[in-house]
């Protein structure tokens, strides 16, 4: 069956080629190939030429004759499918062009999948009467119909301005495709003819890109009216935009966040959305103006004091860079150097006024302070939320301790005690070991760091100008 097939094949390829050799002495100008719609027409454009010039006279009566497969039709006469003179009408052809002009342009109508084949052109002019056999043309005609042509140019950047095209061939202009794309609402169809005289319809626009078209996919279809316009054929054709564009959205992220204690590692990534992807630096401001620090994705570094500081990165490709907005990173520092300051600093006497300011320093900074003092043995709290603490001295802060507290995120820290000293008196040795002692205890913190949790839960107390008393004072015994 195969062989068969071939043989065949063969057999007819020969014998057209043959036909050729001959020498024909009629040549048409015309598309080798077309392809057709089903239900749909093609205007197949054709000009004709004699060998011999002279041997075609227009004025004489000219027969156009259009036959399929094989151009030796004598043998097979059926292969003869239409004859300008209405004796052969077997496809519904019909030559539109102007014979005597040298025009065979043809009409060929009501395609249907069968008419698929080989045709060749034939003109009867009187004693004038041959085969263009050396030009074959292959029609196709299919069922449905070839998908239309997006054209993007190639090498897309942001900022440039492109146009963009859909097309689909156009076989039969009386009723040609209507194109409608997804990048502009009714855009108006323009049929062009093409140099070989077939025709195209096409749409187009032109767009200035940006990142937003990049993966845009572009779906553009054509609408094919068939069988007089009682029904339609759509074919579809989508390609997607591929915008390259400099950095965008630009950003640094910190990991831990926020404040990072001294000696541990911090790491900054830094992130862009561009195309082709971007490469990093790594930059810190510093009172001399930017210094670049790192290169790549993240920096990381331990942290110290002279780390702390803003840095930022740039993203860079190919089309541009980007700066991100700066990000701080400061060291954390639990409450340091916690000290009392008696102010007026000279001895004081009774009645006098003195003020005591809790002096410390921490990162993120000290939110409370609160004040103690030993009294008789006695453990008190005078007062809260306070940095300074103002009184009248009285004769029962004579060998009173004061210390004062400091809290921020990371810890609380007490000071020394701190006793005033009264006019014409000096502090004696046994109070210095007293207050060691009670520095000692006092250190071990867990009943300040109970207070402060508990603080912390309830809404600030107010400030009566009272002293506040703990309400286990604690018991000390003095050495
Ligand atoms: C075409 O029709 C004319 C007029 O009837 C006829 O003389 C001629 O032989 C026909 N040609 C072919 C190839 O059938
Ligand atoms: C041939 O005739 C067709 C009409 O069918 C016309 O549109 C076309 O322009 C003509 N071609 C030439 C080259 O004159
Ligand atoms: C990226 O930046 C654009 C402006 O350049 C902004 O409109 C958009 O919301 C940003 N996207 C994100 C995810 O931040
Ligand atoms: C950070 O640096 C400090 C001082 O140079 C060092 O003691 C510490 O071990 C470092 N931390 C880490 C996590 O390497
Ligand atoms: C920093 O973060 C990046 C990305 O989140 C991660 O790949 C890297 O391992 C981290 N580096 C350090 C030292 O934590
Ligand atoms: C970013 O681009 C600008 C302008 O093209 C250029 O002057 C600058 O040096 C670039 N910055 C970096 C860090 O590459």
């Amino acid at each position: 069956m195969l062989t068969d097939n071939m043989l065949l094949t063969l057999f007819f390829v020969s014998g057209a080629l043959a036909d050729c050799l001959l020498n024909p002495s009629l040549f048409i100008t015309a598309p080798k190939q077309m392809e057709a719609l089903s239900g749909s027409c093609l205007i197949i454009p054709c000009n004709f030429s004699a060998k011999q010039d002279q041997d075609f006279i227009s004025v004489r009566t000219t027969f156009g004759v259009w036959i399929k497969s094989d151009s030796r039709f004598k043998n097979n006469r059926n292969n003869v499918i239409f004859n300008s003179s209405g004796t052969v009408t077997t496809y519904p052809m019909s030559i539109t062009g102007d014979l005597s002009q040298k025009n065979c342009t043809t009409l060929f109508s009501s395609l249907i999948t069968s008419y698929t084949d080989t045709y060749y052109f034939r003109i009867e002019n009187i004693a004038f009467r041959a085969t263009a056999s050396c030009d074959p043309l292959q029609i196709t005609v299919q069922d449905s119909p070839p998908s239309p042509r997006i054209e993007i140019p190639y090498d897309l950047k942001e900022k440039k301005s492109v146009t963009i095209s859909c097309s689909a061939s156009t076989p039969c202009p009386h009723s040609p495709p209507k194109l409608t794309w997804n990048l502009q609402q009714d855009p108006p169809n323009n049929i062009e003819e093409n140099t070989d005289r077939t025709f195209t319809t096409k749409i187009q626009k032109t767009i200035t890109l940006s990142d937003t078209h990049d993966g845009f996919t572009i779906s553009c279809s054509a609408t094919y009216p068939v069988n007089e316009g009682r029904e339609v054929k759509t074919a579809e054709e989508r390609k997607t935009l591929n915008v390259s564009y400099a950095p965008k959205n630009t950003s640094v992220s910190i990991s831990p966040s926020g404040l990072v204690s001294a000696g541990s590692w911090v790491n900054l990534t830094c992130s862009s959305r561009a195309k082709p992807p971007a490469s990093f630096s790594w930059f810190k401001n510093s009172k001399d103006g930017a210094i670049r620090v790192a290169e790549g994705d993240f920096y990381s570094f331990n942290v110290t004091d002279v780390t702390d500081g803003d840095y930022y990165c740039v993203a860079t490709n190919d089309l541009g860079n980007q700066t991100s907005s700066e990000i701080h990173v400061t060291n954390e520092d639990p409450p340091k150097d916690v000290m009392v300051v008696i102010s007026p600093t000279d001895p004081v006497s009774v009645g006098s006024v003195v003020n005591l300011t809790c002096s410390c320093r921490g990162n993120p900074p000290v939110v409370n302070f609160v004040w103690f003092m030993i009294s008789d043995g006695r453990l008190e709290l005078i007062k809260a939320d306070t940095q300074v603490y103002g009184f009248k001295v009285t004769n029962s802060d004579r060998g009173r301790v004061y210390y004062c507290g400091c809290r921020n995120d990371l810890d609380i820290q007490l000071s020394t005690g701190c006793q005033l000293i009264f006019e014409g008196e000096q502090v004696g040795v046994e109070v210095i070991l007293k207050i060691l002692a009670v520095i000692m205890l006092v250190s071990t913190l867990v009943i300040f760091e109970c207070w402060f949790r508990s603080r912390c839960s309830t809404e600030p107390v107010k400030d009566t100008g009272e002293a506040v008393y703990v309400n286990s004072a604690v018991e000390l015994h003095p050495s």
